[in-house]
């Protein structure tokens, strides 16, 4: 049969197509969410997230060290304290959980992983908003975004290299910027959610900080129907001084991934939710699916997409398999 041209010449062997791939995974491009709590003595397994726990100081310690063992990128760490109240006081307490994390996993790691910290108040307060209410019950902006400014440098303060505002506030990214900067903080890198939507793929991670959120997001975080207003929100934040731009969730929003790296010259990164974390987790349990697979199929679809790095609830294990020589 004459066949003017047979593209499964290059699918014939596994270095032949090793050769041609276009697109791969590294764990250098990998970050670790990590779980830290107040008060525990031993880590507590988040039942949503299989795999997953809320972390003890000495454990977070641990498993950042294995982090950068595994060659990963970063750690993104987030606190969950004892008590919660309406303005999230515990993330501006000196001792605060999240500024003790940060501090126990610089000492642990230096400068061999990226210390990262979550930049919002959801882990916070008692109602599970993002930021303070305003008298009407509505999240007040520019209150919110004088505390983030201060957790940013209190992060760096104790030696994060990159803080992640993830509140989706107005005017974020530059007010960070600005208080970083006042504080001797220049070479701390902002890496922004900037796309983030108003997603039901956040669900395991409210357990994940035991988040008592009634109500939703979606005065604040994005539309899942808008694309156009991603470029607006990712415009701004490099206009304020945004180092890195984010997408978030991930497997819904590839689109809006390309459409971001086809458009700014910057790193971008991509948040690999819980929801999808559980979706496979689910379905492995199950035996309806096959489990490393599917995680090597969904990285490399992000990175296809255009993520130069990405938050992964599997980044470990894929490390892991990557030494294993699978
Ligand atoms: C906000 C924040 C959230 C996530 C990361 N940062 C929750 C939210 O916005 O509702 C979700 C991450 C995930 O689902 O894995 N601090």
């Amino acid at each position: 049969m004459a066949v003017p041209y047979r593209p499964r010449r290059l699918r014939t062997t596994p270095v032949m197509r090793a050769m041609v791939a276009e697109t791969s995974v590294e764990p250098r491009r990998l970050i670790h969410p990590a779980f830290v709590a107040e008060g525990l003595t031993e880590p507590r397994p988040i039942s949503s997230l299989p795999g997953q726990s809320q972390q003890t100081l000495d454990g977070i310690r641990r498993d950042a060290e294995e982090c950068a063992e595994l060659g990963l990128a970063g750690i993104m760490l987030f606190g969950v304290p004892l008590a919660k109240d309406a303005t999230g006081s515990g993330a501006l307490a000196e001792d605060g959980i999240l500024n003790q994390a940060t501090a126990a996993v610089k000492d642990a790691v230096g400068d061999d992983l990226l210390v990262m910290t979550d930049v919002c108040l959801d882990e916070f307060t008692d109602h599970g908003h993002c930021g303070v209410l305003a008298a009407d019950g509505s999240v007040d902006n520019d209150p919110t975004v004088e505390i983030y400014a201060r957790m940013a440098v209190m992060h760096a303060d104790r030696g994060a290299h990159v803080v992640a505002p993830s509140g989706m506030m107005d005017g974020q990214v530059g007010a960070i910027r600005a208080a970083l900067d006042d504080a001797g903080h220049q070479d701390v890198a902002i890496m922004a959610y900037s796309a983030k939507y108003a997603s039901a793929f956040f669900g395991p991670f409210r357990e994940a900080v035991g988040s008592s959120l009634k109500g939703d997001r979606k005065t604040y975080q994005q539309d899942p129907a808008n694309a156009r207003e991603a470029m607006v929100e990712v415009e701004l934040d490099l206009a304020e001084g945004a180092d890195i731009v984010m997408v978030k969730p991930a497997l819904p929003y590839l689109d809006i991934l390309r459409q971001v790296r086809d458009a700014v010259n910057v790193p971008v990164a991509a948040y690999n939710v819980s929801g999808e974390y559980a979706m496979v987790e689910a379905a492995a349990e199950k035996g309806w699916i096959d489990r490393e697979r599917t995680v090597r199929e969904i990285l490399t679809s992000i990175r296809r997409a255009g993520a130069d790095t990405i938050l992964s609830y599997w980044a470990r294990d894929f490390a892991r398999w990557e030494r294993a020589g699978h």
